[in-house]
């Protein structure tokens, strides 16, 4: 059973392995993000989080606005919320500084409550309704860094930017004073909210790679060692990471030797390429030859 579960492991390694740019870290595994993996990884997280935070409610504003002929005019906008989100174009790019995702010319709609106050002489005039919004030209951008943490992959996030470039309000109801008014509230809150956002999902991304296990059980007899060596190294739209890949029996380090693998298999365009090294084999070979032999015995 041991046996079946080894050469399932080294036909799944052999199949996905080949050289690499070889930036030995101390791993004995290195897996290589290309740009298509890359692009990928960025248009999957894109989907994901606009899955996951949609609908997006934003928080009640309320401002004090003069108003030419009319004075003080208190505007307050409730229930807003981004229903929908279009991205049209993204990118990610690998730097020497970081990794840097940017998404260009995103829409979003949004509805929302409106409603404002002011005096005239002697009265109070007041007026609300719903309006639903078109954002427009919405640009987002990233720069962020992996680093190695104790073996496990770390994000130090290092700037994001989310800038709203016009809208478009469709208010049921309402001056035309009141759409200029809110158009400048609204915008400030979309960019606010959307950055706070982006920050809470790199957080969130973030636990998510620290708590990566370092160890996983193959079975009853062997581990393997998933520890990150090194800092991943990034390349031109690459980035690569290393890690132990050693088998341990039952938790315990195993002593082998061996050299890099080296088989190649070119000319197919890859997402995700693994390199292996022949200590792996030879580390999964003893564990399982040391258990069957004491199964014999
Ligand atoms: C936003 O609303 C407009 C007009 O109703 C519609 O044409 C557009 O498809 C909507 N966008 C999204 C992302 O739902
Ligand atoms: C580093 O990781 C090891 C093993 O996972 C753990 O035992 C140790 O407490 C960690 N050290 C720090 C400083 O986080
Ligand atoms: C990196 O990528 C740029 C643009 O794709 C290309 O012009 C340049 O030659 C590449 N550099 C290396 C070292 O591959
Ligand atoms: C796992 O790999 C890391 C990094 O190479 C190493 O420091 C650690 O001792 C290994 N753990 C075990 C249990 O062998
Ligand atoms: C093989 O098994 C014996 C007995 O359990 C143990 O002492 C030894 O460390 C094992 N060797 C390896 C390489 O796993």
């Amino acid at each position: 059973m041991g046996l079946m579960k080894v050469m399932t492991i080294l036909v799944l390694f052999v199949s996905v392995s080949s050289t690499l740019a070889q930036s030995n870290n101390g791993g004995h595994i290195s897996i290589l993000v290309s740009e298509m993996g890359l692009d990928f990884a960025k248009d999957y997280l894109i989907k994901k989080v606009i899955t996951v935070t949609l609908p997006l409610q934003l928080p009640d504003i309320e401002n004090k606005v003069k108003i030419p002929l009319i004075g003080k005019v208190r505007m307050g906008l409730s229930n807003i919320q981004i229903d929908a989100v279009h991205v049209q174009s993204s990118k990610i790019e690998t730097r020497k500084d970081g990794i840097v995702l940017s998404v260009l010319g995103a829409t979003a709609n949004l509805s929302m409550d409106w409603s404002y106050t002011y005096r005239a002489s002697f009265f109070e005039i007041s007026d609300h309704g719903d309006a639903s919004v078109e954002v427009k030209g919405m640009d987002l951008k990233i720069t962020a860094t992996l680093v190695n943490d104790n073996g496990s992959l770390k994000i130090v996030s290092r700037e994001n930017d989310c800038t709203v470039e016009n809208i478009d309000i469709h208010i049921n109801g309402g001056a035309s004073w009141v759409v200029d008014a809110f158009q400048k509230m609204i915008i400030s809150t979309v960019e606010k909210t959307v950055s706070t956002k982006i920050v809470e999902n790199m957080k969130k991304l973030d636990s998510f790679l620290q708590s990566l296990p370092k160890q996983r059980k193959i079975d009853d007899a062997a581990a393997v060692n998933l520890t990150f060596t090194g800092n991943p190294v990034l390349g031109n739209s690459s980035v690569e990471v290393d890690i132990n890949g050693l088998f341990l029996p039952k938790g315990d380090d195993v002593k082998v030797s061996g050299s890099r693998s080296s088989s190649v298999f070119g000319g197919v365009k890859r997402m995700v390429t693994i390199s292996v090294e022949e200590e792996v084999f030879n580390s999964a070979t003893l564990v399982y030859f040391n258990v069957s032999s004491q199964i014999l015995i």
